[in-house]
């Protein structure tokens, strides 16, 4: 079994786009209506608004393979592309989503690390995130690698407002 890591690169936004839309459908359809799935996978995954993503340089995305095929990806954020002021110390993982069928096999725990990493490099303090406060799965991941709760912001799902828990890490 062999796992490894790359950085998208602007040729990849084809395929960022289509694993984009397929892991966060897979996640929340069960607990959304189609409406407001379908508004905001258009509005959050459109090639335009990826593409800005990308050319961001303070925003990376991971691809993870598990043997040849793509099992998932990461989207982290520094400085002002993090999407709360959080600080220049700090490194946020906006995104990290293993498909439904590579979930449970570590996967996950290698792009919680490379993110870890990058912050580490990076000389960051601090590394969090945003959860909505029903994704109890999700939650019980990062607990395990010892983020901790430390308030709450909104997110917005098309019109629908709801609740992300935000979690931190301190580097030490
Ligand atoms: C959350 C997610 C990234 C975890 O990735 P994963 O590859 O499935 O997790 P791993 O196999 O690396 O799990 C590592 C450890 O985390 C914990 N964990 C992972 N999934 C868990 C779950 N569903 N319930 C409880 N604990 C869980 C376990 O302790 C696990 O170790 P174990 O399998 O030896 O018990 C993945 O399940 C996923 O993509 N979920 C859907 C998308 C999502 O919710 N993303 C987060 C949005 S904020």
């Amino acid at each position: 079994m062999t796992i490894r890591i790359s950085k998208c690169c602007r040729e990849d936004l084809p395929i960022l786009q289509e694993i984009s839309i397929e892991t966060f459908d897979q996640t929340f359809r069960e607990q959304n209506s189609p409406e407001t799935m379908k508004a905001y996978l258009e509005e959050a995954f459109n090639v335009k608004q990826l593409e800005k993503e990308m050319s961001d340089p303070s925003s990376e995305f991971f691809f993870i393979y598990l043997n040849k095929d793509l099992a998932g990806y990461l989207k982290i954020n520094v400085n002002d592309a993090q999407s709360e002021k959080m600080g220049d110390e700090s490194l946020e993982i906006e995104r990290i989503y293993i498909r439904r069928t590579f979930q449970r096999k570590g996967l996950g725990k290698y792009l919680i690390n490379q993110a870890l990493e990058m912050a580490r490099i990076q000389n960051k303090t601090m590394v969090w995130l945003g959860v909505w406060e029903k994704n109890e799965k999700a939650i019980a991941f990062y607990k395990k690698f010892g983020f901790v709760q430390n308030g709450a912001h909104s997110f917005y799902m098309g019109d629908e407002e709801q609740t992300d828990f935000i979690m931190k890490k301190p580097l030490v």
